[in-house]
């Protein structure tokens, strides 16, 4: 277990993962900048291209509860389910490039610079990023700046 309660509220939302063809359960946990916390978790699909990844269920959540503008920061953590219903795992999930690019859109929304956290499916590790250090020069709504 690490100390961050987001992190155990993302390592939770991850036992409610629909998952069962990767069998691999991502939880995600989103905190707002008045302590509120909105989660999300991976939804697969037999068309498999069609499944959710955990941070997209959450950003969805995270906007209906609160708005993007109010996210503070966000924590990921994933791994296995075992025998004994507990989430397992050792490395630490990192978003998708997909999501990354979600979580900037939410970061320019905020107008903060947002922290990732990223822990293991055992909980016994955990390390933070800014979102511009998971997508350098990335794509995002400023880069729109020369439409028509
Ligand atoms: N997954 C996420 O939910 N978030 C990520 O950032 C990485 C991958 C999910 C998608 C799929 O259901 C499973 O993990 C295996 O790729």
């Amino acid at each position: 277990m690490t100390s961050d309660p987001l992190v155990e509220r993302a390592r939770a939302a991850a036992l409610a993962a629909y998952a069962p063809y990767s069998r691999f359960s991502v939880g995600c946990a989103i905190e707002s900048v008045g302590g509120e916390i909105a989660v999300g978790a991976n939804l697969e699909n037999a068309c498999y291209r069609l499944g959710i990844c955990a941070e997209i269920a959450a950003l969805t959540a995270a906007q209906q509860a609160f708005g993007l503008a109010n996210i503070a920061r966000i924590a990921v953590a994933g791994g296995h389910v075992g025998a004994d219903g507990t989430l397992a795992g050792a490395a630490p999930v990192t978003p998708c490039g997909g999501c990354r690019q979600a979580i900037l859109e939410a970061a320019h929304v905020a107008g903060r610079d947002l922290e990732v956290i990223s822990a293991n499916g055992e909980g016994s590790e955990a390390a933070a990023h800014r979102i511009s250090e998971l997508i350098p020069l990335g794509f995002g709504p400023a880069s729109l700046a020369d439409a028509g």
